[in-house]
C-alpha cells in the first residue's frame, strides 16, 4: 500500500493537519512523536505515514517555504519537484502568453501545476506514478479548474487535448533512474521519460510548449527557434528550460536568469538573431588584472560569459576556463569578485608563505583547470593567522598557479 494513502482521507488527514499545526507552534522531535502516536493507539501504518509527511514537509521548506506545511509529498517527488520561486517563473510565461489551460505532462507531486493554477489558469496534470498523481491531486485540492489523471503521457492524443481546451503544455521529463537502480542521472535526453524529442514534437499540435531539462543539455539538442533559459537560485544552478516561440517573448536564443532568496532577478540574453543552438561565443584571453571574478554557473552554462565580459570590460584568464579578470571590475550580481594579491606556484609551501604574510587563518579554495584536492591542500597549509583569504587554483599563462586573493564585498 502507498505510504501516502493513509493521510489522504479521514481520519489520517485530520490527524496530519492537527499535528502539523502543533509542530508549527511547539515542535517535538519526529521520533518522539512517532513513539507517542503508537503508544496512544494510532495504527502503526498511519503513524508512520503521518510522521513521514511531517518529515517531508519539513525538508520541503527549502523549496516551498511555509506552503510546504499544506502540501503532501513523496520522497522522489520532492527531490524532483521544481522549487516554488522557479515554478512561479514558469507559470508567469504561460500567463503572459494568454494561456488558459495547461497540460502538465509528468506532473510529479504537482509543484508546477500548483504555480500555474495559482495564477488562475486551468490545469490538466498527468503522471504515470500512482503516488505522484495522488500527491498532485491533494496539492491541487483547492483549485476547481485543476484535474489530475493517472496515465502514460506517451499514450495521449495531443490533438484530443487541444480539443478539450488545452492550449499549452509543460513537460518536466524524469531524468533519473529509479531509486532501485541507484537513482543516477540520465544524460541522454532520448532516455528521459518522456524523451525530449517527444515533448518537442507536441509543439506541432499545441504550439505553446515549455520543457524543463537538465542544465547540462547540449546546445545542439535545442530547437534553433526556441528560447533556452538556465536558472540559478542563490548561486546554485537548478535547471534549464526550453520555451517554444509563443512562450518566449524574448525571442529565439539563450539566457541566464539568476534568482535570489529575496526574489531579486537578474538576467542576460543572447544577442538578437542568435539561434538557441548556436555555439557559445569565445571570450578573449587577457592578462591577469587586479580583480578575478567567478561567474554564476547559470551564466557559464547558458553561454553568456562573452556577453558578461563585454558588459564589464573583462576577459578570461585562460582559454576554456571560466574565470573573468580585469582591473577594478565592478560589483555585479553575475559573479563573485576577488582582489588579486599574489600569484604563486601551485604548491603548499609557496601558498602557505603568501598566506602567512596576510596573517590568514582560514582559506576558501577554488579550482578550475587544476587537478587538486582542496581539502588536502587546505590541511597541508597549516594556517595559524586570524584573517580570511581565498586561493584560486587555475592556469595562468599556460601554467598551473595559485592566485591568492581577498573576496570583495558584493556591494562595493
Ligand atoms: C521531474 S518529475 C516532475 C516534477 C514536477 N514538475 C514538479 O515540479 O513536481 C517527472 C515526473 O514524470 C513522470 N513520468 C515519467 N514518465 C512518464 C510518462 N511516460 N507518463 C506520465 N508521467 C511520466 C514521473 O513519474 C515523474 O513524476
Amino acid at each position: 500500500m502507498s505510504t501516502l494513502t493513509p493521510v489522504l482521507s479521514s481520519p489520517g488527514w485530520e490527524l496530519l493537519e492537527s499535528l502539523q499545526a502543533r509542530q508549527d507552534t511547539t515542535p517535538v522531535s519526529l521520533p518522539e512523536l512517532a513513539g507517542a502516536l503508537r503508544s496512544s493507539g494510532v495504527p502503526a501504518e498511519l503513524a508512520a505515514a503521518v510522521v513521514t509527511q511531517l518529515a517531508l514537509r519539513r525538508a520541503a521548506r527549502a523549496k516551498f517555504g511555509p506552503i510546504a506545511s499544506h502540501m503532501v509529498f513523496t520522497r522522489d517527488g520532492l527531490e524532483q519537484a521544481t522549487r516554488l520561486v522557479v515554478a512561479a517563473r514558469h507559470a508567469q510565461r504561460f500567463r503572459d502568453a494568454g494561456v488558459r489551460r495547461v497540460a502538465d505532462l509528468g506532473c510529479g507531486i504537482g509543484a508546477d501545476s500548483v504555480a500555474i493554477a495559482g495564477l488562475g489558469m486551468g490545469v490538466l496534470a498527468v503522471d504515470i506514478d500512482p503516488e505522484a498523481a495522488q500527491a498532485a491531486a491533494a496539492n491541487l485540492r483547492d483549485f476547481d479548474d485543476a484535474q489530475v489523471r493517472l496515465g502514460d503521457v506517451m499514450d495521449l492524443d495531443i490533438a484530443e487535448l487541444a480539443g478539450d481546451g488545452v492550449d499549452a503544455i509543460f513537460a518536466d521529463p524524469a531524468r533519473r533512474t529509479g531509486a532501485a537502480r541507484g537513482s543516477s542521472r540520465i544524460t541522454d535526453p532520448e532516455r528521459w521519460s518522456p524523451p525530449l524529442s517527444s515533448a518537442l514534437r507536441w509543439a506541432q499540435t499545441i504550439s505553446a510548449v515549455g520543457v524543463k531539462v537538465a542544465p547540462g543539455i547540449a546546445y545542439d539538442r535545442i530547437p534553433p527557434t526556441w528560447h533556452a533559459q538556465w536558472v540559478s537560485v542563490g548561486g546554485d544552478l537548478v535547471e534549464a528550460s526550453l520555451w517554444s516561440p509563443p512562450l518566449a517573448p524574448e525571442g529565439p536564443g539563450r539566457s541566464c536568469l539568476l534568482l535570489d532568496e529575496t526574489g531579486a532577478a537578474h538576467g542576460i540574453s543572447s544577442r538578437d538573431g542568435q539561434e538557441a543552438n548556436a555555439p557559445a561565443e569565445v571570450v578573449d584571453v587577457v592578462p591577469l588584472g587586479n580583480t578575478i571574478a567567478e561567474p554564476d554557473p547559470a551564466v557559464i552554462r547558458s553561454g553568456m560569459l562573452a556577453q558578461l565580459a563585454r558588459l564589464v570590460g573583462a576577459g578570461i584568464v585562460s582559454p576554456s576556463i571560466a574565470y573573468l579578470t580585469g582591473d577594478d571590475l565592478p560589483a555585479s550580481p553575475f559573479y563573485d569578485r576577488f582582489e588579486v594579491l599574489e600569484v604563486t606556484n601551485l604548491r603548499a609551501k609557496a601558498i602557505s608563505a603568501a598566506l602567512r604574510t596576510l596573517n590568514a587563518g582560514s582559506v576558501e579554495i577554488k579550482k578550475r583547470g587544476a587537478d587538486i584536492d582542496p581539502d588536502a591542500l587546505r590541511k597541508s597549509l597549516k594556517l595559524s593567522g586570524v584573517g580570511q583569504a581565498t586561493v584560486i587554483a587555475t592556469r595562468v599563462d599556460g601554467r598551473h598557479r595559485a592566485i591568492v586573493c581577498r573576496r570583495l564585498p558584493a556591494n562595493l
